[in-house]
């Protein structure tokens, strides 16, 4: 198979270290990639919303396989682009089509979605400056704190939490008043649920699906969860409280219905949906549905994943994936990120990373990295992912800052805390 891969972070990195262990796998070109994915297969300069420059390169290039890392392509319509045109449809797109990319790309849509389909979540509604009266009154019915949502995308920054009414009331005003632009044109208010959170991912041929790996994420940028959001400083796999039981309710409370509704819509999709949950007590609720592979969860749960991922993903595009062999290894997997000084705020670029290829304990997931005369530099607030597979979450731990201490780039920041709640967790 000839595979293009769509995107350039470490968990595109982690897609292509994945695909080349494929025996399907003729050719990997990765679009645009970064240094660690060139390691791999053949990186090349295309836009991945450009669907006409990928459509001349997947027949220059006789592709088979399109995977989408990214969510944008998907919201934008890859998937419709190339199912809709008669010559193209020889092609397989691993993402959802743009209709069930909305998922992600509205919250009022994907809240709807759920209460239609009795799938567990927090109570909302959703306000347009129409009606940002009745968007206070709402407030008032609520507990603190308050969480207000941008329908749209706006770069994983569109969730605010307020501890207070007057702040939930001002910032609701600044929402619908343009503070994210269009994304924020109509604002989701829900009930703040309180719990521990966990990432579960499947992979769906649109009638059967598959349970990969689950993994815990560590969003803040400051050890104990403190501090600013970011795209995610570490990851875990397995989590602790996801034993048969909490997945068997996921599966039938959550998953089957996410299909069937999608089927009842008619929506076509074939791709990963992700599930950002909470458990709440026992109880799993949908915080958020993505439909991409979370980073830097992507870089534990593709190590954990016992399958050949294109004989997966041929499953999903024949709609055969009932067939297909997909287990979990017994390891346990963590990955550190390493970010730039300053991340999520202002960090320089640039800045030369030494050591990786002392750092044979663990797997190197480049993210923000560029080479710049022939020298690894970094190009990003995320610059690597360093990940480490053993018995136990602590001896991965333990391998993956051993590993770091082997790597160096000024003002190199990453948390010393990673997986330390599910260590201590208790039932
Ligand atoms: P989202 O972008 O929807 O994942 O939200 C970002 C973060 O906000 C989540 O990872 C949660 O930590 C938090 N969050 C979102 N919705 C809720 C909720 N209803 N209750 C508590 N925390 C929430
Ligand atoms: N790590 C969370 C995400 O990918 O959205």
């Amino acid at each position: 198979m000839n595979v293009l891969l769509l995107g350039a972070g470490g968990r595109e990195h982690a897609f292509a270290w994945k695909i080349v262990q494929s025996k399907q796998l003729k050719n990997l070109y990765i679009a645009p990639g970064n240094p660690g994915t060139a390691l791999l297969g053949e990186n090349v300069n295309i836009k991945i919303n450009d669907f006409e420059e990928i459509k001349n390169f997947c027949s220059v290039k006789k592709i088979d396989m399109i995977i989408v890392g990214p969510e944008e392509p998907l919201v934008n319509g890859i998937s419709d682009f190339f199912m809709n045109n008669g010559n193209l449809k020889n092609i397989a797109v691993i993402g959802a089509s743009k209709t069930g990319a909305l998922l992600e790309g509205s919250k009022d849509f994907a809240k709807e979605f759920m209460k239609k389909n009795n799938i567990p979540t927090a109570q909302y509604k959703t306000f347009t400056l129409a009606a940002i009266n009745a968007g206070f009154e709402f407030l008032e019915t609520l507990n603190p704190p308050y969480v207000l949502k941008a329908d749209g995308l706006a770069a994983g920054k569109g969730v605010v939490i307020c501890e207070n009414i007057n702040d939930a009331k001002t910032t609701l005003s600044e929402m619908l008043n343009g503070k994210f632009g269009a994304a924020s044109q109509k604002v989701v208010i829900e009930e703040f649920l309180n719990g521990i959170e966990v990432s579960m991912f499947v992979l769906t041929d649109g009638i059967s699906y598959k349970l990969l790996p689950e993994a815990k994420d560590y969003k803040r940028i400051g050890d104990g969860d403190k501090g600013a959001n970011t795209g995610g400083m570490g990851a875990v796999s397995p989590v602790c409280f996801v034993d048969d039981n909490f997945k068997q309710k996921v599966c039938e409370q959550i998953i089957e219905p996410t299909i069937a509704g999608l089927n009842a819509k008619k929506i076509n999709y074939q791709g990963f949906i992700f599930l950002g949950l909470m458990n709440c007590g026992g109880e799993p609720y949908v915080i958020e549905y993505n439909v991409r592979m979370g980073d830097p969860e992507t870089e534990v749960v593709f190590p954990r994943l016992d399958a050949d991922l294109l004989d997966l993903f041929d499953g999903v595009a024949t709609k055969t994936l009932n067939c297909k062999k997909c287990e979990t290894h017994a390891q346990s997997a963590v990955t550190v990120v390493c970010a730039s000084g300053g991340y999520p705020d202002l960090y320089k670029k640039g800045i030369e990373i030494s050591g990786i290829e002392n750092a044979d304990e663990s797997i190197i997931f480049q993210a923000g990295t560029t080479v710049c005369d022939g020298k690894l530099q970094t190009s990003g607030g995320r610059v690597l992912a360093v990940t480490s597979l053993a018995d136990t979450i602590e001896n991965a731990l333990q391998k993956s800052y051993s590993s770091i201490a082997k790597i160096n780039f000024r003002d190199m920041y990453f948390r010393k805390d990673i997986g330390q709640d599910i260590l201590n967790y208790k039932k």
